[in-house]
């Protein structure tokens, strides 16, 4: 038996399971948050020679630390392989990412490879996107007048009227990269694709939480060990 939570168990068994898309060689590219954190613990153990370029501070420390070789987007390129987490997805594969405050290495690296796949657990599988606050990381320049703009976009989008908050709690919460997130409850996306867009091309926005036409699975892990594997419908 283990001690683990529920919740630990799933997403430790969507972790296991994709460790079945790694093979020896491979540039594979490293998530972040609570499940890609036991795929980096289960990669360190399972003695596949790959190595990894990591989309976080956190995870690039968890992977040192394990002795995991590796490189960054730079000097490797293009990647065999992501593995990577979610807040939330949808049938289509759409994905919310960024509740680890990751999202634009994130974003970066998985368009650099040539496979996302994302490892969840069944309470992220939604409908509808968009019941998770959605990230959009902002330069710190101008912020004021970034999030104004973004307004305006939801309200083009019948959201005007939803929720938007910066991270943080006394201070601001600041990226890797040294910018803000704007955090926007906006209970459901009708259109992801096109909302992310928009939301791109307001000046100040550095890129958003959704991720629309990226991933190619998604592993669902479940509390007895098992997983599933979801394609785009
Ligand atoms: C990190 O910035 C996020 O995109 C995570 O991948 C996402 O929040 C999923 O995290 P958990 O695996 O901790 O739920």
């Amino acid at each position: 038996m283990s001690d683990l939570p529920p919740a630990e168990l799933s997403k430790k068994a969507a972790a296991s399971r994709a460790l079945d898309y790694v093979e020896d060689g491979m540039l594979v590219g490293l998530g972040t948050g609570s499940t890609a954190k036991w795929f980096v613990d289960l990669l360190a153990q399972s003695g596949l020679k790959v190595t990894g370029v990591p989309t976080s501070s956190r995870t690039k420390a968890q992977a040192e630390g394990l002795g995991i070789p590796l490189t960054t987007l730079e000097q490797a390129g293009q990647l065999d392989l992501t593995i990577d987490g979610a807040d939330e997805f949808d049938g289509r594969l759409n994905l919310i990412k960024g509740g680890g405050g990751a999202l634009l290495q994130e974003k970066i690296v998985a368009s650099a490879s040539a496979r996302m796949v994302v490892i969840s657990d069944p309470s992220k599988e939604v409908a509808t996107l968009g019941a998770f606050p959605l990230p959009v990381e902002i330069v710190r320049f101008g912020w004021g007048s970034t999030r104004a703009q973004v307004v305006e976009v939801l309200t083009v989008h019948g959201l005007g009227d939803k929720p938007t908050a910066w991270r943080g709690d006394e201070d601001p919460y600041v990226t890797d990269e040294g910018h803000y997130i704007l955090d926007l409850s906006l209970g459901a996306i009708p259109d992801p694709a096109a909302l992310n867009r928009d939301l791109n091309l307001v000046p100040g926005v550095v890129e958003t939480g959704l991720f629309c036409g990226i991933a190619s699975v998604v592993v669902v892990g479940l509390e007895d060990g098992s997983a599933r594997v979801v394609s785009p419908s």
